[in-house]
């Protein structure tokens, strides 16, 4: 652990700090604020002014997809892909994955789609690879993750290379720890602020370098069932005041910080959370919301809240352990 972010939310002094610093990194950035696990800002009124401080962020509105024609089950590398080698039916996929495609399509969001690789199966889940923010020049950039597991490191590179007509900025981490881009790194609807997952495929002080690499705020979650090996299958976020969530994937500290981060925090019950995927979904604009069918219970809730509820089937994808929202990424 190093730099200024750290040590001031680590020493407890005032929250959602501005960090002053005279080192070069920190010159001409905006504040830059982390809270990490444990730190000792950590209560629900120091949390609810950390965030009302972040500054606010528009919606991204490009939709990001890798074709799923190489997509299979090869290897284990998270619990729901035990007992499902070889399984993946090629045409099913396809199928389902341009449901997704046709869905973003419709309510105008444009889907930009990058060719898939045999030696990447993997590939398709295109949250994972890259962490898209805006620099402090207004321009769009991407963070560079560092896959956790060895069988997917190659994507970043892939990707980068496919990614570099758009033009945006790509900045590698200087740590060596992981970080698997928007699989852990949830944007707060309507804030500069990103909910930071940890514990199975990124690495607490990886966000660090985060929050100084995107001027974004960061509240770390530790993540506590296998299962649940990525936030985004965990915590699903509708706008400002409203997110889905799953109370056994955190433990009780991170649990207490989503309480205090949405006034409305709906949990959803095992079976849709562990088996349905049901926080998987994405809602692109907090009016529609794209959910992994078959999760009756969420459906409903969603439409209390008065979402247009799309209803998507990702079994194909399910097997590898991922469904709607890890299967795009959104660009600004
Ligand atoms: N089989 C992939 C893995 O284990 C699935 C990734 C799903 N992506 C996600 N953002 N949850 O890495």
């Amino acid at each position: 652990m190093s730099g200024a972010a750290a040590s001031a939310a680590r020493t407890g002094e005032a929250p959602a700090t501005t960090i002053p610093s005279s080192s070069d990194s920190w010159h001409n950035r905006p504040p830059v604020t982390l809270l990490y696990q444990g730190s000792a800002l950590d209560d629900a009124s120091s949390l609810r002014r950390f965030l009302a401080a972040a500054s606010p962020r528009p919606r991204f509105g490009r939709v990001l997809m890798v074709d799923p024609t190489h997509f299979q089950v090869l290897h284990v590398l998270n619990p729901h892909m035990e007992g499902n080698l070889g399984s993946v039916d090629a045409d099913r996929a396809h199928e389902e994955w341009s449901a997704i495609r046709r869905t973003y399509e419709s309510l105008g969001f444009p889907v930009t789609v990058v060719e898939g690789i045999d030696a990447f199966p993997d590939l398709v889940f295109v949250a994972n690879q890259i962490l898209p923010y805006v620099d402090a020049d207004g321009a769009p950039a991407l963070v560079l993750s560092h896959m956790a597991k060895a069988e997917r490191q190659g994507e970043v590179p892939y990707l980068t290379e496919s990614l570099r007509a758009l033009g945006m900025h790509a900045h590698p981490l200087r740590t060596i720890m992981p970080l698997e881009g928007t699989g852990d790194a949830i944007w707060h609807p309507g804030k500069n602020l990103i909910w930071g997952g940890h514990g199975f495929r990124t690495s607490e002080e990886a966000w660090e370098e985060v929050a100084e690499l995107t001027g974004a705020n960061v509240i770390t979650l530790s993540l506590v069932e296998e299962r649940m090996y990525h936030l985004d299958v965990a915590l699903m976020p509708i706008d400002e005041t409203t997110a889905f969530s799953y109370r056994g994937a955190f433990d009780n500290e991170s649990w207490a910080r989503l309480e205090a981060g949405f006034e409305r925090l709906i949990e959803v019950d095992a079976e849709e959370a562990l088996h349905g995927f049901a926080l998987n979904g994405h809602s692109p604009d907090g009016k529609n919301l794209l959910l992994p069918a078959g999760n009756p219970h969420t459906r409903a809730e969603a439409e209390l809240l008065g979402l247009t509820v799309h209803e998507l089937s990702t079994s194909e994808f399910q097997k590898a352990g991922g469904s709607i929202f890890c299967l795009k990424n959104v660009l600004p």
